[in-house]
This record gives structure tokens, sequence and C-alpha cells, in this order.
């Protein structure tokens, strides 16, 4: 492997002044994100879900951002996985999105609800067959013995929904809306001096823009 030690790299692609950064964090994201996907940057709607287990440890992962309203975004997923089970516990979530090639990232903390049974029955029915048929097979997050043990589970849902036009969404899966508390956006800069904006919400429910030290 090559020493990363010694890896050295410029932040040298942009400059982010607080006066150019919408009043809205959920609008700035959304321009960033559509930067981004302008920019074919691979999975540019992915970001880094954090939660907290109830034994008190953080874990991240990669999930993908499915809408993002006035003050929320919105993802995915299945409600019996791990992070279901952190989300039942603890109602609050960090998402962290990076795209390398813009050098900006953005962290979000916020408060965490269900998506309602009608708005995840449209997604979901927007969803590939394949991706349909996938939530009813993977019990995401448990054990799995062997690899032939979810082919045949996947040979078994399709038989069971062959002929049938509309594949209905498993009661486990759907959507986690994440509302903003708190989102900080960062720009890569020269020599580590990067610029860092950070939006709360003053006691009236106005978003406020302060810079922070990189
Ligand atoms: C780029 C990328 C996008 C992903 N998008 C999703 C997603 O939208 N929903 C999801 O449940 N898992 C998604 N995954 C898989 C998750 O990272 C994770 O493995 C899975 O949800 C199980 O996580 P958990 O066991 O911590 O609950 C994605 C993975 C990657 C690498």
């Amino acid at each position: 492997m090559k020493n990363i030690h010694s890896i050295r790299k410029d932040y040298i692609k942009g400059e982010m002044r607080m006066q150019d950064l919408s009043s809205s964090p959920a609008k700035q994201l959304s321009d960033w994100l559509e930067t981004a996907l302008r920019e074919n940057i691979p999975d540019a709607n992915a970001f880094c879900l954090s939660t907290v287990s109830s034994e008190g440890f953080p874990k991240g992962r990669m999930v993908l951002v499915k809408e993002i309203n006035s003050d929320s975004l919105v993802f995915y997923t299945n409600k019996n996985s791990n992070k279901g089970e952190d989300l039942r516990g603890r109602s609050k979530a960090g998402a962290t999105f990076f795209w390398a090639e813009m050098e900006r990232q953005v962290c979000v903390i916020g408060d965490v609800s269900e998506v309602s049974e009608e708005d995840n029955n449209v997604y979901f029915n927007t969803r590939p067959r394949e991706s349909q048929l996938g939530a009813w097979v993977s019990e995401q997050s448990s054990y799995l013995d062997s690899r032939d043990h979810l082919s045949q589970s996947y040979e078994k849902v399709k038989a069971r929904f062959e002929g049938v036009e509309k594949v209905e969404r498993p009661p486990h899966w759907g959507g986690y809306r994440i509302t903003f508390v708190r989102v900080e956006f960062w720009q890569g800069r020269a020599s580590r001096l990067h610029d860092r904006v950070v939006y709360t919400k003053s006691a009236e429910g106005e978003w406020k823009k302060r810079m922070l030290q990189p």
C-alpha cells in the first residue's frame, strides 16, 4: 500500500462565501446536489446515515436521498434493519454528504420521523419490479447462512407475485424523514483554511448562518 501518511492534497476547486448561500439550508443542499448530479458524480445522491445503537455505538452507512423538502430529507430502507432498530430507540440521525470531485461536504443532524404509509406506497410503486421483489426477499441486517438461501427466497417471492401486476409494498419497507436541526456546509480551500458555514434555527424558527473555523 502507498504510504498513506505521505498523501498530500490541496483543496482548490472553489470558495464558499456566506452571502452567496441561500437563506434555506434545504435549498442550499439541493443546489449542491443538483450541481453534483449535473457533473455526473457517481452516487451523487448517496449520504452517510449515522445512527446510535441502544448500546451507544454510533454507526454510519450509505443510503440514497430520495427527496429534499423545505426543512428535511427522505431516504428509504428496511425498517427491521439495524438502522431501523436504532431509529426506533432514538429518533435522531446524522446525514453526511461528500462530493470529492467538488471538494464539498454537508453534515446534517436532525430529528427523524416515519414517512406516511401513503407516501411509502407512492414511492414503492415507482421502483423497478426487481427492487420491489428484493424488498420482500431481504431480511436486511440479519445473518445469512448462504447466498443460495437468498436466491431461493428470491425465486419463491418471484413465484408468489407471478402474474400479479402490482407488487405490494412489504410492511417493513418505508421511508424516514430527517428534519434539519443543524446543517453545515464545507468547501475545501488551500492551506487547510477551508470555508465552513453552519445553519442553526433561532428561537423564532428562522435559519441563521454563521461561519465556522476550519
Ligand atoms: C451507495 C450506496 C447506497 C445505498 N443506498 C441504500 C438505501 O437507499 N437504502 C438502504 O436501506 N440501504 C442502502 N445501501 C446499503 C446500506 O449502506 C447498508 O448496507 C444497509 O442499509 C444495511 O444497513 P444497516 O444494517 O446498518 O441497517 C446503500 C449502500 C451504498 C454503498
